[in-house]
């Protein structure tokens, strides 16, 4: 057994944000563990490694998801940041409102609204796609699934790019947006039932808070949850959907030939672009990895795109191949703590995938740009020039 590989690579470095892929394979080739001494963690780099720490809590513990102890005593309680036995309890609250049952009346207004939105940006024959389709899209969802009304909805998208930058190590980003993450946090302790849609999912936590179905106190943080964890990831993921079929217009056209291939598309545009660049964990114990230790109470980082781009695990990973089909990749983590809401991701992301399939035959782009973000790497402007539709 050795000690972990050093690296001078600084994961919250601007331009590694922008473009993380070199670091993570040059990191992944010195070992599925290394020490990255600039930001205090052990880094894991490759899929096994990571898929393993996953779904072993007991060594790897979430009560330290965030690279900064002040993020991570805010965190203290909610399902995130929680070990079994208390996670599952917490958990099972959480997921209750985002199973296939829950989610099966959303599906019809979800695939309208999407076909509705892809069909106006077509018309309109040139769009700034972030604003236009990956924000707007999610935000609507998001809002009316939770029954926000008013100012609220206007706060979400600022709430929720907050919510995931405070997670970043005490850079810059990090203290700027902390303000604004308390805004979120506070406006969730107070939240009353009046205060969000009759029949929305929302209201349903509420009463189901009023049943004593879930702990009392606890339905204002499961709207945060709801918020902080699913907003900005989803905004990535659908930006990354379009930027991805307008680079490769053959694999957008394998799509519409076999509209069956809209789930698999989905799961490949995930697994080549993560939407979460790092996420914490604490070793319990001396854990060995790979014939590597990590010490016991070291900070692991956990690298999901590097793991999906891992040569051991995947062919020609950083190719974009919509028939891939990778149902294993690791961009929804894995294990008890695997994304909650990611049946309500596919149902957005799907919706969007087969309008663009059925719609479009072409996106022209002109140049998108980036700025970088700890937690969620997304593209911050994406202008599509023309359209060419189907
Ligand atoms: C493409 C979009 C999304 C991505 C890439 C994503 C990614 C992730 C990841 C990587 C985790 C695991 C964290 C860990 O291991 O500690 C996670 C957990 C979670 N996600 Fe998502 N997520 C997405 C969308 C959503 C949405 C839409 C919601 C809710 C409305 C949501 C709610 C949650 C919650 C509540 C957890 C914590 C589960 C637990 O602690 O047991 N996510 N997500």
């Amino acid at each position: 057994m050795t000690t972990a590989p050093t690296s001078g690579i600084d994961l919250f470095a601007d331009d590694v944000l922008v473009d993380p892929y070199p670091a993570y394979a040059e990191l992944r080739e010195l070992g599925a563990v290394v020490h990255l001494p600039e930001n205090g963690v052990h880094a894991l780099t490759r899929y096994d490694a990571i898929r393993a720490a996953l779904a072993d809590w007991e060594s790897f513990s979430s009560t330290s998801i965030a690279f900064n102890p002040m993020a991570d005593e805010a965190l203290t309680g909610t399902s995130l940041a929680s070990d079994p036995p208390a996670h599952t309890q917490l958990r099972a609250a959480l997921t209750e409102n985002l199973s296939p049952r829950a989610l099966r009346g959303l599906k019809g207004r979800i695939e309208t609204k999407a076909d509705a939105l892809v069909a106006e940006l077509v018309e309109k024959g040139s769009f700034e796609a972030i604003d236009a389709l990956a924000r707007a899209f999610p935000l609507e969802v998001v809002a009316d699934l939770i029954g926000f009304t008013g100012h609220v909805r206007d706060n979400m998208l600022r709430w929720g790019q907050a919510a995931m930058q405070v997670l970043g190590p005490m850079n810059q980003r990090t203290a700027e947006s902390f303000p604004i993450a308390g805004e979120l946090y506070a406006w969730c302790s107070q939240v009353r039932a009046d205060d969000l849609a009759e029949g929305s999912v929302g209201r349903g936590i509420f009463d189901a808070e009023a049943r004593g179905a879930i702990p009392p106190d606890t339905a204002g943080h499961i709207i945060h949850q709801y918020l902080g964890a699913g907003v900005d990831t989803t905004i990535a993921a659908i930006g990354n959907i379009v930027a991805l079929f307008a680079r490769h217009p053959e694999q957008l056209a394998l799509v519409r030939e076999n509209p069956s291939l809209v789930p698999a598309a989905f799961n490949e545009a995930l697994r080549l672009w993560a939407p979460v660049h790092a996420w914490g964990r604490r070793a319990t114990k001396d854990v060995t990895v790979d014939g590597t230790v990590i010490p016991a109470g070291a900070k692991v980082a956990i690298l999901f795109g590097a793991g999906n781009h891992d040569p051991r695990h995947y062919d020609d990973p950083d190719t974009f191949l919509v028939e891939r089909n990778p149902v294993d990749h690791l961009s929804f983590g894995y294990g008890p703590h695997g994304c909650a809401g990611q049946g309500l991701a596919r149902l957005e992301a799907h919706a969007v995938i087969d309008a663009l399939a059925r719609r479009v035959e072409r996106l022209v782009l002109g140049p998108e740009t980036r700025v970088p973000g700890n937690i969620t790497r997304s593209i911050d402007t994406l202008p599509v020039l023309e359209v060419i539709p189907a």
